[in-house]
């Protein structure tokens, strides 16, 4: 946040489900100059007390990121930061053209990952198709229990590489400048080209 947030208008894309808009309020306090929540979740409690607490000029966006409509409302940010959504998504590749409409210069891009397949960069794994699935963490719908399709965007859709990401963001207009990467969860920094 110290590093992006400061002078720029920002968005946080996912930013209620157990954050309850932190980021989104961070990125206020480290100086960005407006700040916009989006999610498809009601704001919680938790995001309305904090926000009348600290007096706060968040905006909150409810809506579905891939809804042209939703992404007119949102509005074009300097900086836009997407944690721990692409991997729910059933079209990352819509999910990332969705988030360069958002974003006038950076994406800060966070999700899990799978490690690369040796031999075979660019790959990804359709969990629904996937057996045994990786990871199956206890609550991760669509790997720990069945791909359920009435619970959409709560199970977990694709397994994604770095390569492949990498590949997604330059087919969707970003360049990447950096990537941070323990094997399973990667963040990345991508500029608009
Ligand atoms: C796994 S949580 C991640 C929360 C937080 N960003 C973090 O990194 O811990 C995913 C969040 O994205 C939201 N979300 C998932 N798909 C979405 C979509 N298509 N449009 C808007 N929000 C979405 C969920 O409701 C949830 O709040």
């Amino acid at each position: 946040m110290e590093r992006f947030a400061p002078g720029r208008s920002f968005a946080d894309v996912g930013c209620m489900w157990s954050v309850d808009g932190a980021l989104a309020f961070a990125a206020e306090a480290a100086g960005a100059t407006s700040v916009t929540g989006v999610d498809v979740m009601a704001p919680t409690p938790a995001f309305e007390t904090e926000r009348a607490r600290r007096g706060s000029g968040v905006r909150f966006v409810r809506g579905d990121v891939h809804d042209p409509a939703v992404v007119a409302e949102v509005g074009r940010h300097d900086v836009v930061w997407c944690s721990g959504l692409l991997y729910h998504a059933p079209n990352p590749l819509l999910t990332l053209e969705r988030l360069a409409q958002l974003t006038g210069e950076t994406l800060l891009l966070a999700t899990e990952a799978l490690p690369e397949v040796p031999g075979l960069r660019g790959a990804c794994v359709f969990y629904p198709g996937a057996d045994p699935r990786p990871f199956a963490a206890p609550g991760r719908v669509g790997l720990a229990s069945p791909f359920d399709a009435a619970r959409g965007y709560e199970n977990w859709w694709w397994g994604i590489t770095r390569s492949a990401l990498e590949g997604m963001l330059a087919a969707t207009g970003f360049r990447v400048a950096e990537a941070h990467d323990d094997r399973l969860h990667v963040t990345i920094v991508a500029n608009r080209q």
